[in-house]
């Protein structure tokens, strides 16, 4: 358990809201750990018709905590693969409120939401270039195939970011809302589609999900590079350069 995740229930949609707006966001470990908990144990619920994913604060997520990822993974299978492995997985829909910048994880978990809204103010970015990792949440097969290869490649490569209405343009989203109204209107989705016929949602969610059978394999051969990245120097650099507030230096 974490007080960094708040989760409440709307009638039948479970909302999972990051909540450590200080941190932008930033994810732990152990808010990887209750995300997911909360999203496998939501697949078996029968009170549970929808996931939602938002953010307290001005920012959605400012990605994967440096700091944390600095200091090493826990033992065992890593808070960050469960979490990535339970929206790989989840057979209920899955919303997320974007109410700000979406930065790393923030953007790639969204390739794993069924329907993902933004306020009119969020941005995103996957900036994995410029902290010495690579991208994660098999993004590097979801992406081009989602937002197209030129536009991957744009955000992936040069790690620039896109606003809400060039992610609603390209795919990444599927509405924009006032940044007053988000969350609402976020609900009130995730509500109509718990009103729905349930084994028809689910069906239909995993017809539009057939073919994916290589995400795996992808997130996989992510990993061992995300791994091997995090203990490389170009990391380290990263991480200090970014604890001293000063641009990394590289080669
Ligand atoms: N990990 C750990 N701490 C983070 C963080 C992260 N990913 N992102 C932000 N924070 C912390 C900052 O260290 C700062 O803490 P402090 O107040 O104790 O110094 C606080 O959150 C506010 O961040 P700050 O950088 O001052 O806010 P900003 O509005 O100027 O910039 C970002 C916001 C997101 C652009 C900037 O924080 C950033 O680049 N973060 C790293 C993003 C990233 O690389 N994520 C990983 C991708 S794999």
């Amino acid at each position: 358990m974490t007080d960094l995740m708040n989760i409440s229930r709307s009638e039948r949609v479970l909302t999972l809201e990051m909540n450590r707006p200080e941190k932008k966001n930033a994810l732990t470990h152990a808010m990887y750990a209750a995300m997911a908990d909360a999203i496998r144990d939501a697949q078996t619920d029968s009170k549970t018709g929808a996931v939602l994913i938002c953010a307290a604060g001005d920012f959605f997520t400012a990605g994967n905590d440096l700091a944390d990822f600095q200091s090493g993974m826990p033992s065992g299978k890593p808070p960050v693969i469960h979490f990535l492995e339970a929206i790989r997985d989840a057979e209920k829909p899955l919303f997320a409120a974007v109410n700000g910048p979406a930065v790393g994880i923030g953007l790639t978990m969204l390739l794993h939401c069924d329907l993902s809204f933004a306020a009119k103010s969020a941005t995103f970015s996957a900036p994995f270039t410029k902290v010495g990792l690579v991208p994660e949440a098999a993004s590097s097969l979801l992406l081009p195939q989602t937002v197209g290869l030129a536009m991957a490649n744009d955000i992936l490569l040069t790690g620039r970011t896109i606003t809400a209405d060039e992610a609603l343009s390209c795919g990444l989203i599927s509405r924009i809302y006032e940044d007053d109204t988000l969350l609402e209107e976020t609900i009130t989705a995730a509500q109509q589609i718990c009103a729905l016929a349930p084994n028809s949602v689910r069906h239909s969610k995993a017809l539009i999900r057939a073919g994916r059978e290589a995400v795996r394999d992808q997130m996989n051969m992510e990993m061992k590079l995300f791994m091997a990245q995090l203990q490389s120097e170009e990391f380290a650099e990263s991480a200090r350069a970014f604890m001293e507030k000063r641009p990394p230096r590289f080669g």
